[in-house]
């Protein structure tokens, strides 16, 4: 894995990709199990663990609050043993790294009673409150404390709650299913997020002696249990669907034709559906999915929501693949309306894009044309790489450190399958 942050990539028009990618493990699902393991004393073994800077990141954290964490050279396997002994205070210039820190709340409050954590950091798309995780948290008891960037969580033991999100959202269905682990009683929430990596984090849980009914569903119910009751397991983590649309926007850009080995075709089926939509043929294979893509991309309307929804992680490789596609395409983001910062890069490579509030319009052109561009964040960065695999020329990506924060050798990966694609210093 690499990270150095004065690294660029550079990318030249691509033949058609073709070959295998073999998809890693879901970064927002390895983050939350790693979380998860404050919960309980015992041994924790993590397989299918992509080699990304955040996982590193989350690793540091764990250990700063007193847990060993360690990884095999290019991860793939994360080990931690959890020997009871917590400070539960999660420090600043580690929480502001990754919005994943925020994770640590859930099972450090119920786990000590009380927990000091900065707030969150991460990607830099417009505001990202925790409201919910806090009203959640005080529903079952806790008690907060604000004190300029810190938030201080206080409650002896939490109890059950019977709670309704206004919006499904990932972060506060996971702080609140790992609190209620251990609270006191039943915790039922309503509207809670159905993605594939919370059904994953509910399996964890369960396997480390939890008992979380409801997973995939928008009701979750969780009888606590005794803190003895818990220990450690091992777990195999979901394949990464944003990477696996990730390597079909390449294939979709040059025309390629790819087989994705662990990709999860029932984990994606609404994106799979609209790209479709745009020529795509999809087949499921018994061990992933093979995709092939038209001699070009017809356009698509594309809304985002939350799971079961078009994912707002997928947008900016839609928005990619559309550029270049016949016809126009409207693209609606419901979940971040700051989160068009990419676009300006497109259009630097050429692209007919406008966008008004949390609309974009893209007109498709006949191809882009390479430039040097910025990685604004970690889905924009793979965009911006699916877009230098579709420009003429050579494309130049700064901004490399967000792309390492989620994607395990983006690199490599497309070389193998006959992209010109290298890193060099810049
Ligand atoms: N929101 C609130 N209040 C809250 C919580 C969320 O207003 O208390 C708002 C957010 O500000 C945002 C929306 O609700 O506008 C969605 O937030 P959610 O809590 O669902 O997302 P998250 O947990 O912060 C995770 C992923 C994101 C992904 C979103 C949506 C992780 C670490 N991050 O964020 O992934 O975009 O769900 O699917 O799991 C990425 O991987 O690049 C990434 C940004």
């Amino acid at each position: 894995m690499s990270s150095e942050p004065e690294r660029c990539i550079r990318v030249h028009h691509a033949e058609p990709l073709e070959g295998e990618v073999l998809v890693p493990g879901a970064k927002n699902s390895v983050l939350k199990l790693m979380a998860a393991s404050l919960l309980a004393e015992g041994t924790f073994e993590i397989t299918n663990v992509p080699g990304i800077a955040d996982v590193g990141i989350m690793a540091e954290l764990l250990r700063a609050i007193g847990v060993t964490v360690t990884e095999t050279p290019d991860y793939g396997v994360v080990t931690i043993v959890n020997g009871g002994d917590l400070t539960p205070v999660a420090p600043l210039e580690l929480v502001d790294r990754i919005r994943a820190s925020i994770n640590v709340l859930g099972p450090l409050l119920t786990r000590c009673g009380e927990v000091t954590i900065a707030m969150p950091g991460g990607d830099d798309f417009g505001s990202r409150p925790i409201d919910m995780h806090i009203a959640g948290l005080e529903a079952m008891g806790a008690q907060f404390e604000f004190d300029g960037g810190t938030v201080i969580a206080r409650a002896e033991r939490l109890h059950g709650a019977e709670i309704t999100f206004d919006f499904p959202s990932v972060g506060a269905t996971e702080n609140i299913v790992t609190a209620a682990v251990l609270a006191d009683g039943i915790t039922i929430i309503h509207n809670a997020a159905r993605e594939p990596e919370i059904i994953d984090l509910c399996e964890y849980l369960n396997e480390m002696g939890a008992r979380v009914g409801g997973a995939g569903t928008s009701t979750l119910r969780i009888e606590g249990v005794e803190r003895g009751s818990l220990h450690g397991c091992e777990h195999e983590t979901v394949p990464d669907r944003i990477q696996a649309a990730t390597y079909i926007a390449a294939c979709a850009v040059t025309g390629g034709r790819l087989d994705l080995l662990n990709a999860q075709s029932k984990h994606m089926e609404m994106v799979l559906s609209r790209l479709g939509d745009m020529g795509m043929e999809i087949d499921q294979l018994p061990y992933g999915m093979r995709v092939a893509a038209p001699e070009r991309l017809r356009s698509a309307d594309v809304a985002t929501l939350p799971y079961p929804g078009i994912a707002t992680d997928y947008k900016p490789l839609i928005i990619t693949m559309l550029t270049v596609a016949d016809g126009v395409g409207v693209v609606t983001e419901n979940l971040y309306p700051g989160r068009f910062a990419y676009v300006e890069e497109l259009q630097r490579l050429g692209a007919d894009i406008k966008t008004d509030g949390h609309h974009a319009l893209i007109r498709g052109v006949d191809h882009l044309v390479g430039t040097s561009v910025v990685a604004h964040d970690i889905r924009a960065g793979a965009a911006m790489v699916v877009a230098g695999l579709a420009a003429e020329g050579t494309t130049t990506i700064t901004g490399v450190h967000h792309i390492d924060r989620g994607y395990d050798d983006l690199v490599g990966r497309l070389r193998n399958v006959g992209a010109e694609i290298e890193r060099v210093g810049c």
